[in-house]
């Protein structure tokens, strides 16, 4: 990668004209402004003080002792003092042999296992949209995780018991007259999700019902076989749904845990603390650990029960559990856990006592958080049975598609044209989602995203699927040899430019799970091979040298443009 061997580059040539400051960090950025170069270096502005000269004395300094590399073919002072380096046309035209299915991968992660947990569910109700983002996310760190040579793993911890459970068991129970997802021709978590809305309308009227509920939970907490029996048969009904869902959007997991198992989760592993002095008896006999050096402990005292006085354990306990057997049970290095901001708190807690704990591993724990999507009406609630379901949005998104084939009367017929439409709505719905910082809270426009001319992933996806319309009508026999001297236009540059990018973007993306880089960057890419046809044809009727060396420049995008949409869990369809 370019931009890590001239980082190297320059280290060392300051390094040889600065030997006292051959340590110093080097930076390469990327220019903003394309016409300043392909990367930037703002070495000599920071030696500048510590040298005692202007910035570009020190510049000129490094650029006369630089050993300039072949990759390079210019090297400007610009500005106050950067260095501004120009990648040389035969090089980027060298690199188009390398854009293969692989390109974009790296080794950076060989060796080292990371599991991510997302999803995570409740068993009370369909998945929504909140899960599709979670989905999404880390179907996506899933892939670009092993795009940079990582082994990953994948779990949801899915929540299968508590009040919520027992709610849609007693509505059930009063109106379910032994109805099953089969006799009512639905599908099981919604089905179960059903009885969830029932009981909160009934609720509203009669206040026992709550008491009820507490009976239920009570008696499946005392294992009663008769409650165990109705549970079980409950969340398997939902598990079918959910399993149905997950492979409409592809998602998928290497192992399942469900937080029934946990119930007494963690106890042993706060007493064995307790017995090292780590967690403290309080008043009543609760076990609890100092955070005050932390300031996540209770405002008062400063402290977190992890056992209460009658011996039960809270959620963060069972938590403990569960990262500790996951990663003896896997041998990872680390854990992302995609989950919603309103656990942020929760992760802080979790990841600060497994430190204190004594885990080593609990510095490579990560709590890869998310804000809320909103649906242009408003938030989606689900107690008031007002949910958007994914299954819902998703049926409705494949009929805006299903629109849309047709007015732009495209002759897909039969198993094409469904398939066409899948990709498609799902690709608007996922890059809808992955082109947003998770930090952000969102609003989902459906509509929005499945406009063919926006930052949208049907406009990748046609992209893409138009280059594959040209290579198909690219005459045969043509001579597949190019030289750099063949491109001379500047859209061409642009975008041999921009594939050189493309594994730096990948490497870089894994800082801190930026998913978003890579969806700006296909955006961009799309953008420059759309401003080429503008002005070019591909297939130059004057040269057939022209044509052969845009033929493959723009199968090397239609190339990036698949592996990227992989990474985000999107298909390339070859016809659009
Ligand atoms: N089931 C939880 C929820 O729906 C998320 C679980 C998060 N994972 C964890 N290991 N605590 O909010």
């Amino acid at each position: 990668m370019l931009k890590d061997d001239l980082a190297k580059i320059i280290q060392q040539t300051v390094a040889k004209a600065f030997p006292e400051y051959g340590k110093e960090v080097v930076e390469i950025e990327y220019p903003s402004d394309s016409s300043h170069g392909d990367y930037s270096c703002n070495s000599a502005l920071r030696l500048a003080k510590k040298v005692g000269k202007n910035p570009r004395e020190v510049a000129q300094t490094i650029v006369d002792t630089l050993k300039k590399p072949d990759f390079v073919e210019k090297v400007e002072i610009a500005g106050p003092g950067f260095i501004n380096f120009y990648v040389a046309k035969e090089y980027l035209v060298k690199n188009l042999k390398n854009i293969n299915d692989k390109y974009g991968q790296n080794d950076t992660g060989q060796g080292k296992k990371i599991v991510i947990e997302y999803s995570s569910p409740n068993t009370n109700k369909p998945l929504h949209l909140g899960h599709a983002r979670n989905n999404f996310l880390g179907m996506a760190v899933a892939n670009l995780l092993e795009a940079n040579g990582y082994e990953v793993e994948t779990t949801q911890n899915v929540n299968d018991r508590g009040i919520h459970i027992c709610k849609s068991m007693l509505a059930y129970e009063k109106w379910g007259n032994n109805a099953t997802p089969e006799s009512m021709d639905k599908k099981g978590d919604h089905f179960v999700g059903d009885y969830y809305v029932k009981y909160s309308q009934e609720a509203k009227k009669d206040e026992l019902l709550e008491q009820e509920t507490r009976v239920i939970l009570k008696k499946w907490e005392e294992k009663d076989p008769e409650a165990r029996a109705l549970w079980k048969k409950m969340n398997g009904w939902v598990y079918d749904g959910f399993n149905e869902t997950y492979d409409l959007i592809g998602s998928h997991f290497t192992f399942t845990t469900y937080e029934s198992q946990f119930s007494e989760g963690g106890r042993s592993l706060v007493e064995e603390a307790h017995q090292k002095g780590i967690v403290e008896e309080i008043e009543g006999g609760a076990l609890a650990i100092d955070l005050s050096d932390c300031n996540l402990g209770d405002s008062e005292t400063g402290k977190k029960v992890l056992v209460r006085s009658d011996g039960t354990t809270i959620y963060v306990t069972q938590d403990i559990q569960l990262a500790v057997d996951r990663m003896k049970e896997t041998k990872a290095d680390g854990i992302i856990y995609v989950v919603g901001n309103e656990q942020d708190y929760h992760f802080k807690v979790l990841f600060q006592i497994l430190k204190k704990f004594g885990h080593k591993w609990a510095e490579k724990l990560y709590h890869l958080s998310y804000a809320m999507v909103n649906l242009p009406s408003g938030k989606m609630k689900s107690r008031e049975g007002t949910t958007v379901d994914l299954d819902n949005l998703i049926a409705e998104l494949k009929s805006l598609v299903d629109k849309e084939v047709t007015d732009r009367e495209m002759p897909y017929k039969d198993q094409e044209r469904e398939d066409l439409i899948h990709a498609v709505a799902l690709g608007a719905l996922k890059y809808f989602i992955l082109k947003i910082d998770p930090k952000s809270d969102m609003t989902y426009d459906p509509s929005a995203s499945i406009d063919f001319q926006g930052n949208t992933g049907p406009y990748l996806q046609y992209t893409y699927a138009r280059i594959q319309s040209i290579l198909r009508k690219a005459p045969e026999g043509l001579d597949a040899s190019i030289a750099a001297t063949t491109f001379t236009e500047p859209e061409e540059i642009a975008i041999l430019r921009k594939l050189q990018l493309f594994p730096e973007v990948i490497k870089s993306a894994t800082k801190d799970y930026r998913i978003h880089g890579i969806t700006n960057y296909l955006y961009d890419l799309a953008q420059e091979t759309n401003s080429f046809y503008v002005k070019h044809k591909v297939l130059d009727d004057s040269s057939e040298e022209k044509s052969v060396a845009r033929l493959q420049l723009i199968a090397a995008v239609a190339q990036v443009l698949k592996n990227g949409l992989g990474i985000l869990g999107i298909e390339a369809v070859g016809r659009m």
